[in-house]
Order: structure tokens, then sequence, then C-alpha cells
């Protein structure tokens, strides 16, 4: 069992890096961090010269590289990010926009389908939760892990993130416990 985390907070250790322990101190096997503020900084954006229109990869050779490694025999993959102004970061979202190879196999059909994967989101926003507030970020989140072939299992959010109560947190804790048990379910 393998699993793949994005990690797109730009803090290293605030909210998001929380919910993201909370999930890997229960979730069996490999779990692999794409930490796109540190460890994977710099990743170039998606240049949109559409080599991959007609070629099985990126012509691009940075960091990516490893990500699109780590992606090859995952079960699970999980995108976890604090939303900046709705949508997720803008540096997670660079690495996202670099998936645009997948979506390129896809339509040239030439390469064998990705294996079907599980996929879930972990979300939080700083203010009081509102409408709309994940919406632009669940959407990012939705198109990822369609062309990834991963089917979304859930989503879980935690809002008013900037003054969070200890009493919330444990609500959205044993939320974050539950979504392993139904992705990985008794293997744990
Ligand atoms: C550039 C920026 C934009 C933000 N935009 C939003 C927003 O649109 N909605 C929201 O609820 N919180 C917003 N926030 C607050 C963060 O989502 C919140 O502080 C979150 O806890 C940060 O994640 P972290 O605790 O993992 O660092 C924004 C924060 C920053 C730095």
């Amino acid at each position: 069992m393998k699993t793949v985390i994005f990690f797109g907070a730009a803090r290293a250790n605030g909210i998001t890096r929380r919910m993201v322990n909370t999930f890997r101190s229960k979730a069996p096997g490999t779990v692999v961090l794409i930490d796109a503020y540190r460890d994977y900084r710099n990743i170039s954006p998606c240049h949109d010269c559409r080599y991959c229109w007609n070629h099985p990869n990126c012509i691009i050779h940075d960091k990516m590289d490893k990500v699109y490694d780590a992606l090859k025999d995952a079960d699970v993959v999980i995108i976890a990010s604090p939303v900046y102004f709705f949508g997720v970061s803008g540096v997670l979202k660079t690495v996202f926009d670099r998936l645009q190879v997948y979506w390129a196999s896809r339509m040239r059909k030439d390469q064998p389908f990705p294996e079907p994967k599980k996929g879930a989101m972990l979300l939080c926003g700083g203010a009081p939760s509102h409408p709309g507030q994940f919406d632009s970020a669940k959407m990012t989140g939705f198109g990822v892990l369609r062309e990834l072939r991963a089917e979304l299992v859930d989503t879980v959010t935690l809002s008013s993130t900037d003054c969070l109560t200890e009493d919330r947190w444990k609500i959205c804790e044993a939320e974050i416990l539950k979504l392993v048990e139904k992705l990985y379910g008794t293997e744990e």
C-alpha cells in the first residue's frame, strides 16, 4: 500500500500539517510526502508547450520527475492544502499544472491507463465557515484526482483555523480518522 500526499501549506507546521500528521499516524504502508513549499520548491510551471500532446512525458526535467515516479505505483493520493484566496496554494497549483501530462496521455490513448487509485482531500481555511469557502480548492482537487484516475472518497474541511479551538480540532481529528478507515478499510 502506497500513499502520496501533496502538501501545499507555506507554513511547515501549521494546521494543514496537523491534519496530515493525524492522517499519517494511521495510514498503513509507505507514505510519500510531496512538500510543495520545501523539498519540491522550484518546480517549473507548465509552459503549455504541448509537447505532451504527442509524447508520453513532459519536456521539462526537474524535481517533477520524482513526483511522476512516486505516482506510478501509488494506491492512494491525498491533497492537503490551506485555501489561499479560495483555492489551493499557488505553489501546489504549479505542481498540479504539471500533471497535464496525464490529461494528454488520456487524449493520446497510446499509454496504458493508470491503475485505479483512491483519493481524498484535507483542506483548511482561516476564516469562519461560509458558502463557497472551499469550492475552488475542491474543484482543482477533483480535476487532479480525475486525471490520476483516483476515485474521490471524501474531503475533510476545517474552517476558522486562525482561531482554532481544541473542541473543533477534536471533531476534525475524528473525521480524519474516519477517512483513513474509508480509504484503507481494516488494513491499518
Ligand atoms: C495568501 C493567503 C490567502 C488566504 N486566503 C484565505 C481564504 O480565501 N479563505 C480562508 O478561509 N482563509 C484564507 N487564508 C487563511 C489560511 O487558509 C489559514 O491561515 C490556514 O490555517 C493556513 O494554513 P496553515 O495553518 O497550514 O499554515 C489565507 C491565507 C493566506 C496566507
